[in-house]
């Protein structure tokens, strides 16, 4: 008789996580158990990037199968490879996720090409989460540039499913163009949950677009921030985060109180093939997700 999977249960880690300790190593359990997965649906999202909608096939793995916001799972296609990708859904469904995916090579163009029913190896949930517990009752920022908005689409559905546990919560997303733009579909639902303030800008318009243009910094001198009681969670390239983080901070946000996801080249996932370092810290337990400031206190982290 074969051995039951066994996920790795992060359940417990919110309930022991210390108010700014969230970025010690995660307790990796079962690493090399591979789930067995399925392609359920695949939505187009832009010309390069898709959202894969993925079930767990088993039944009593589905149930165990638990993540946070923030987390990534390693994506094993069978005869291509395997990837790190950040879960882009709410954590509320047992044993289903959404993944989405810009086609860039090997890996991401075998998903692409791939069609629903298709089988797929899901190994994790790996890595440390956004500390949403902490964030309960306070106001939150949530800051997106580009492909940011997949890990940052959790953290969204996190707050939207429980809308009534946090203050005032901003979103804020920028592209380089409208096409480019991630889950357009969503964005009038998002507006129509009470209370939360989306804002949209593109650096390139093209004629049809009539929202802001310019930087995702610009976004923010338009927003009234509390800074004493504000969380703010950033996605995106490094450069983006420096620039939206240091205004967060002139404005008297914490370092402390802002978290960014870390991206590095990884192939292990669990700390042993040292693809993902900066410096001696492993990205792929220690992170992705780390507060901006032990990101400013790594060495070429950004
Ligand atoms: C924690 C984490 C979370 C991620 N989440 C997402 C996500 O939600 N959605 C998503 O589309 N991608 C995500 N990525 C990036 C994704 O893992 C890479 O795009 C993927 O590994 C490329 O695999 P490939 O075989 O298609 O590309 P390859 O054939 O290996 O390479 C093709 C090109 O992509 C570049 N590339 C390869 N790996 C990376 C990488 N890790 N980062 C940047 N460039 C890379 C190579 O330099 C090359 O130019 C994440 C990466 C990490 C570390
Ligand atoms: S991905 Fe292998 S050590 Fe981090």
């Amino acid at each position: 008789m074969s051995t039951p999977i066994e996920a790795y249960d992060v359940s417990h880690e919110a309930e022991m996580m210390e108010p700014l300790d969230f970025n010690r190593r995660s307790r990796l359990k079962h690493v090399d158990q591979v789930f067995k997965a399925e392609i359920l649906n695949i939505i187009r999202l832009t010309e390069m990037e898709k959202l894969f909608q993925i079930r767990i096939v088993d039944p009593a793995a589905q149930a165990r199968f638990s993540f946070l916001p923030g987390q990534f799972v390693m994506v094993e296609v069978p005869g291509y490879g395997e990837i790190p990708i950040s879960i882009s859904s709410s954590p509320s469904k047992a044993g289903h996720l959404e993944l989405c995916i810009r086609r860039v090579g090997v890996v991401t163009g075998a998903l692409h090409r791939a069609e629903r029913g298709a089988k797929i190896g899901i190994r994790g949930p790996f890595g440390t989460h956004f500390p949403m517990e902490k964030m309960k009752g306070r106001d939150v920022l949530l800051v997106a540039g580009g492909l940011g908005l997949a890990p940052l689409r959790a953290p969204i559905l996190e707050v939207i499913d429980n809308r009534a546990d946090y203050r005032r919560v901003n979103i804020l997303y920028g592209t380089r163009t409208p096409a480019q733009l991630l889950f357009d579909y969503q964005y009038e639902e998002w507006k129509r949950i009470d209370d939360i303030h989306l804002e949209i800008i593109v650096d390139e318009p093209d004629a049809q677009w009539t929202g802001p243009v310019g930087r995702i910094t610009d976004l923010i001198g338009g927003l009234t921030i509390d800074p004493r009681n504000t969380f703010a969670i950033v996605c995106g390239p490094p450069v983006m985060f420096k620039f939206v983080c240091t205004r967060l901070s002139e404005l008297g946000v914490p370092m402390r109180r802002m978290f960014v996801s870390l991206e590095r080249r990884m192939h292990c996932g669990m700390g042993k093939c040292c693809r993902c370092n900066v410096g001696s810290t492993f990205t792929c337990i220690e992170g992705p997700v780390f507060d901006y400031w032990s990101v400013m206190n790594l060495k070429e982290a950004i």
